[in-house]
């Protein structure tokens, strides 16, 4: 297949990007600066100019509290992946924030979303499934690139910081490298694309300290943060398949 990748610049981007050689698919990678997913002239240039069998929608305002504060974060989040949707078929990546209550949730369970991101998220996912798409959920990722916690935690301890990390919030922490090489399977349908481990972000952080030998890491709760958008507490997707998280705080280590 030829596969377009949108919004490359980011986590899940650059860990697509490695894996380029390895895929049996020919991908091309647009980053923002190349392609802004929201302009319909950019869109249907990059559809002309590569001619994509499919495209992986990576392209998303994620900063959660932001979402909700700027208007623009719609035409990225909804209105852009369910245009890209209606004109090649569209692999949308989505977020645990669709689902409420306790998980774990399964691909099929019902929708809860709790804040104005969540709520995008749910419903770019109806929009582009209307359209022949398909929904890959993510959660929680964690290495190289990128500009959060779980991409940023090595540096920041190696740099002798205390980092303060959540310890009331259940995450599946998810290999952003092993997380390429699943969506890169393409499968149909909806899907969750989560690795089998479970902790806290404090434990985790603990787990990366204690291999790096530096900075420390202090627990707080979620309502000490200050934010102003709602944040399940356990957003955890079943079925779990990709590597628990232990298995890769070496790689971790070693690559951030
Ligand atoms: N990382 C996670 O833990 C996680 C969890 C759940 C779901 N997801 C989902 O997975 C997908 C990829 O996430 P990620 O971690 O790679 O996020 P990311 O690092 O924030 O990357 C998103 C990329 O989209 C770009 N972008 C923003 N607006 C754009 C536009 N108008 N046109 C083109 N590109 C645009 C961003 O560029 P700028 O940086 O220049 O704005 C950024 O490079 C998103 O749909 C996200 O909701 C991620």
């Amino acid at each position: 297949m030829r596969i377009l990748i949108s919004g490359a610049g980011g986590l899940v981007g650059t860990a697509l990007r490695a894996r380029a050689a390895e895929s049996p698919h020919a991908l091309t990678f647009l980053a923002r600066s190349e392609c802004d997913v929201t302009d319909p002239a950019q869109r249907n240039e990059a559809l002309r100019r590569h001619r994509p069998d499919a495209v992986l929608f990576c392209a998303a305002r994620t900063a959660v509290d932001a979402c909700a504060s700027d208007p623009s974060a719609e035409a990225v989040n909804v209105t852009a992946p369910i245009a890209w949707a209606a004109e090649v078929e569209t692999w949308l990546l989505s977020s645990n924030f669709v689902f409420g209550g306790a998980g774990p949730h399964a691909p099929a369970a019902r929708l809860a979303p709790a804040g104005v991101y969540a709520d995008q998220k749910a419903r770019a996912e109806a929009g582009v499934l209307a359209a022949g798409g398909h929904v890959a959920r993510v959660g929680w990722v964690y290495g190289p690139g990128g500009r959060t916690f779980g991409s940023t935690l090595a540096a920041r301890l190696r740099a002798g910081e205390t980092v303060r990390a959540l310890h009331d919030v259940l995450v599946q922490p998810t290999w952003s490298p092993d997380l390429a090489e699943a969506l890169l399977g393409m499968p149909r349908g909806v899907h969750h694309h989560i690795g089998r481990g479970e902790a806290s972000w404090y434990g985790f952080a603990l787990a990366v300290q204690a291999r790096i030998g530096r900075g420390a890491v202090v627990p707080v709760r979620l309502a000490e943060l200050g934010l102003t958008e709602p944040r399940p507490r356990d957003a955890r997707l079943a079925p779990a398949t990709l590597a628990p998280w232990w298995e890769r705080v070496e790689d971790l280590v070693a690559t951030t």
